[in-house]
């Protein structure tokens, strides 16, 4: 198969909008966190298609913080980006938001989505590299390798 080429982190980037209807509250009258979660990895592993142009698996969910609840018929804003890649694996931030009928943003979760580019027999395989154009995408960067040492930290206690 072709190389696939490296890629802007624009090129890859998603925005996805939900409308919290009944079937996705929880017993508290909230958006059922596991639904967002859902729609979290949805988002990241569409990301990571785009960017190595094949198949894609989730390792691991990490730093992934609910800041605020939604409510029922909130308009629900997941947008993800492209911030770090390994040698097969890449790591997507994915940001969501309840948008008011103005268009005001209020955050209401944050998640590092870290994913493995495999081949059909679930193989890890190698990655595009990310080309970086701004600031605050080489500061994401720079955290994305902090947050590997971390992770790898972490696998090596065994958790
Ligand atoms: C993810 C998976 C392919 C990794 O396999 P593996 O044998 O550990 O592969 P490797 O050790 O070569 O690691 C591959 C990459 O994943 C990263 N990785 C593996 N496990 C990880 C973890 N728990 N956290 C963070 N990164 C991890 C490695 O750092 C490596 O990254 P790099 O190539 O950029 O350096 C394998 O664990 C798997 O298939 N898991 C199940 C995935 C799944 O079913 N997800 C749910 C549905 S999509």
């Amino acid at each position: 198969m072709a190389q696939v080429r490296d890629k802007r982190p624009e090129e890859s980037k998603i925005e996805q909008i939900y409308h919290v209807r009944p079937e996705h509250m929880n017993g508290a009258d909230r958006l059922f966190g596991g639904r967002l979660l859902e729609w979290i990895d949805e988002a990241a592993g569409m990301v990571a298609i785009r960017h190595c142009e094949g198949d894609v698996v989730t390792a691991a969910i990490d730093n992934l913080r609910f800041i605020r609840g939604a409510y029922k018929n909130d308009m629900v804003v997941v947008i993800a980006k492209m911030t770090y890649v390994g040698n097969t694996s890449m790591e997507v931030r994915v940001d969501s938001y309840v948008e008011s009928l103005d268009g005001t943003r209020r955050p209401i979760n944050r998640a590092y989505i870290l994913l493995v580019a495999v081949d059909k027999e679930g193989r890890p395989t190698k990655v595009p590299g990310l080309i970086l154009e701004n600031e605050s995408e080489r500061a994401e960067w720079e955290a994305g390798e902090k947050r590997r040492q971390m992770r790898a930290m972490r696998k090596e206690e065994g958790f």
